[in-house]
Parts: structure tokens; C-alpha cells; sequence
């Protein structure tokens, strides 16, 4: 019986060959392995010595993430003078309490820096770490800084301008009732979550409209956040005393002095704004040899005898013509009411301000008062009992 081998000399040479192959690739195979798990474990080695470094300045202030950040923050003043055309008028976009505000074009972004009067401390540079993590939609951002010689603020760069300019400049377009009341919705949000959501609880201390900005859509983002705080670190190192707060929006407690800051300043200076989105006036109103508060000129609305809507309806904004709702004006008026009474226990908080706003601005909901503020006289005023 002929026996059929598989092996015939020209098969057993092709599989030599191919054993040799398949050790050839398993060889180097091996040889790449061990290679890349030497890598590895170096790489890991160093990566956990990277990490114990983190834990052990995690007790002391995240120092290696700060130092890791702040890289990218700290602008020479080399580096400004260029994005702003050597700080020249031309560039200048507008002058506060603090100092001058530029425009600039800072490494391909346009940006807005703000020249501080004040030099900065120690203290200040710790600060101005914290304010540059803080984020959110509603919040101008803090992009950086520069303490060379004075100290410049680095802020991302908002293109419509204040609300202030959009209210009352006549050159501009008149923003609809509905952009209004997202505008005050987008404030509101801001300030609840620097009261409620950053670390240190902060209290905005300067709301007004120069400090709400309007971006391409107008949508509202509040800036100069911490920037009070700032002025507080730079009074204990220093003797000039900087006047916190701008005067119209400031609540009858802490304006007569002697108050520890609280959130309910902030809500107070809201509901000037609030008033001011109605009515397009400011937030001190001249006439003559007389000066009147806008939260004055609105009370005398609600305490109007015989017809308190029509009186408000005297005050809306000319500019929005009919194009706006009376009942929707009330309840933001209403609103206005809560957040500038006079005693701070009785304005709302932030929290319950974006809660009513929310619903006010959705046109599905009834606004139902009693289910967002726990407050009996606040319910009462705004039930318009
Ligand atoms: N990030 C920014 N983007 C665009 N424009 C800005 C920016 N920051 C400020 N401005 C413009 O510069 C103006 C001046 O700002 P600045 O904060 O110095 O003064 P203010 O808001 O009028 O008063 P205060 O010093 O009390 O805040 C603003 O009103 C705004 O029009
Ligand atoms: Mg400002």
C-alpha cells in the first residue's frame, strides 16, 4: 500500500522557512513588548512621583496646579503694550472706578485689559489666582493678568457693549421686552452662582448696568466679579481707601455704613437693574436741583391710590412702544419690589430670583409665587397683598 507522506522535500522546505518566519516575527515581537514595558513603567514612575508631589501641595493651596496654570496667565507688560497699540486712545474702550479699559488683540483673540490705578500686593496676586478658575456662561472671564509695574487685568472681550449703553444710547438698536427679561436671566444666573457655587461664597459689591455686558447675541454676562474683594485685600495692605459700590444701587443698610457685606446687597442692586430694564431710566434720576432714586420713582407706582398699572405703564421704556406685555412688566416689577425692600431679610434670594425668572420668561407656566419664596411678606407683596 503506497503510504502518502505529507512531507515531500519541497513541502518541508516552505515549512522550515515558515517556522523561521514565525519565530522571526515572534522574536521581535518580544523584543518591541519588552521595549514598550520598560517605557511604561519608567513613565508610570514618574507619573506617580508627579502624583504624590500633587497630594503632598494639596494641604498646601494646590500649589503645583497653580504654578501649572498661572503660566499661562501671567502676560508681560511687553506683550500687552503690543495688543493694544502701546495702550493708545485710540484703543480705549471705556474708564471706571478701577482704571482704563483697552481693546486688544492678544494672541489671535480680542480681549478687553483693564489698567488697574492700584498696584498689586501679595495678597492681591493670590486672589487674582482664584478669580481666573472661576467660570460660567454669565461671567465675563478673567483670562489673565500682568503685575508689572501696575497691575492689568486680562478679561475675554464682549462685543455689544454695556446695558447701560444699550438702554440708553439712542444710536443703538432698542433691545426687545423678551431680550430683557433673558438679559435678566442671564444676570440673575451670575450672581446666584458666585453667591452659591464658588468656593468662597462671593458677593458681587458693584452690580449695576455699566457691569452687565451684551455679547454678539445678546445674551448678558456680568463682569468685574471679585473685583471688590481685590480692592478689600489692596485696603488692608494700603491706606487708599476705594469706595465699593456705586450710589443709586446701593441698599439703605450698607450705604449708611457700619454693615458687613452680605448677598442681599447684590440682590438689592439686582432689582435696580430690574427696574431699569422697565423703564430705560438710571439709576439716579436728576431734575434740577433734585435727585431721585429709581427704586424711589417705582415705589411711588406701588403706592399709587387709585391706579397703580397705569402709573407703571407711565414709566415703561417709550422706546418699546406697545411691543410689550403689561402683565409680564408687572411681575418684573413686582420682582424689582422684592429685591429692593428695605429690610435684607425680606428680599428673595439669588436662588429663588432665577426660579421666578425662569418661569416668568417661559410663556407655558402660570407664575405661581407661593411655591418658590418662603418669605410670608414676600409672598403677600408679590400676591399684591
Ligand atoms: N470685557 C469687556 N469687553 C468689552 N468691553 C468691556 C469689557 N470690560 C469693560 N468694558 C467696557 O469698558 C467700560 C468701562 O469699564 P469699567 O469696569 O472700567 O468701568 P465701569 O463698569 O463703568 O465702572 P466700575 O469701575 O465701577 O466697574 C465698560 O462699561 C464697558 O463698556
Ligand atoms: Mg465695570
Amino acid at each position: 500500500m503506497e503510504v502518502i507522506c505529507p512531507f515531500t522535500p519541497r513541502s518541508g522546505a516552505i515549512a522550515g522557512i515558515s517556522v523561521g518566519v514565525l519565530a522571526g516575527i515572534l522574536l521581535s515581537s518580544f523584543g518591541v513588548y519588552v521595549k514598550y514595558y520598560l517605557k511604561k513603567k519608567a513613565w508610570k514612575k514618574n507619573l506617580t512621583l508627579d502624583d504624590s508631589k500633587m497630594m503632598n501641595s494639596a494641604q498646601i493651596g494646590t500649589e503645583i496646579t497653580g504654578l501649572l496654570v498661572e503660566k499661562s496667565q501671567e502676560f508681560s507688560y511687553k506683550e500687552l503694550s503690543i495688543a493694544t497699540n502701546k495702550f493708545s486712545m485710540s484703543n480705549k474702550i471705556g474708564e471706571g472706578g478701577f482704571g482704563e479699559v483697552f481693546y486688544a488683540e492678544l494672541r489671535g483673540q480680542k480681549a478687553a485689559i483693564k489698567k488697574m490705578r492700584m498696584k498689586a500686593s501679595k495678597e492681591f496676586c493670590a486672589e487674582l489666582k482664584v478669580l481666573t478658575r472661576v467660570h460660567h456662561l454669565n461671567l465675563v472671564g478673567l483670562i489673565g493678568y500682568c503685575v508689572e509695574g501696575f497691575l492689568f487685568l486680562v478679561y475675554e472681550y464682549i462685543d455689544n457693549g454695556n446695558l447701560s449703553q444699550n438702554l440708553r444710547d439712542s444710536e443703538r438698536e432698542s433691545l426687545t421686552w423678551s431680550t430683557r427679561m433673558q438679559i435678566a436671566l442671564d444676570s440673575a444666573r451670575a450672581l446666584e452662582y458666585i453667591h452659591e457655587h464658588t468656593v468662597h461664597g462671593y458677593i458681587h459689591r458693584d452690580i449695576k448696568s455699566e457691569n452687565i455686558l451684551l455679547d454678539k447675541r445678546f445674551r448678558a454676562k456680568v463682569t468685574d466679579f471679585g473685583l471688590s474683594k481685590l480692592a478689600d485685600v489692596e485696603n488692608s495692605t494700603s491706606s487708599n481707601k476705594i469706595v465699593q459700590g456705586t450710589f443709586g444701587y446701593m441698599p439703605p443698610e450698607y450705604a449708611r455704613g457700619g454693615v458687613a457685606p452680605s448677598p442681599k446687597i447684590d440682590v438689592y442692586a439686582f432689582g435696580v437693574v430690574l427696574y431699569e430694564l422697565i423703564s430705560a431710566k438710571q439709576a439716579v434720576i436728576r431734575d434740577g436741583p433734585e435727585v431721585k432714586g429709581l427704586v424711589a420713582l417705582f415705589d411711588e407706582v406701588f403706592d399709587h391710590e387709585t391706579n397703580p398699572t397705569e402709573a407703571l405703564k407711565n414709566l415703561v421704556d417709550p422706546r418699546l412702544g406697545d411691543n410689550y406685555s403689561v402683565d409680564s412688566v408687572c411681575n418684573i416689577a413686582k420682582l424689582a419690589k422684592a429685591c429692593t425692600m428695605k429690610d435684607p431679610q425680606l428680599r428673595p434670594s439669588m436662588r429663588s430670583v432665577v426660579v421666578a425668572l425662569t418661569t416668568l420668561t417661559s410663556t407655558t407656566e402660570d407664575w405661581n409665587v407661593s411655591s418658590f419664596f418662603e418669605n410670608p411678606a414676600f409672598v403677600n407683596l408679590m400676591s399684591g397683598k
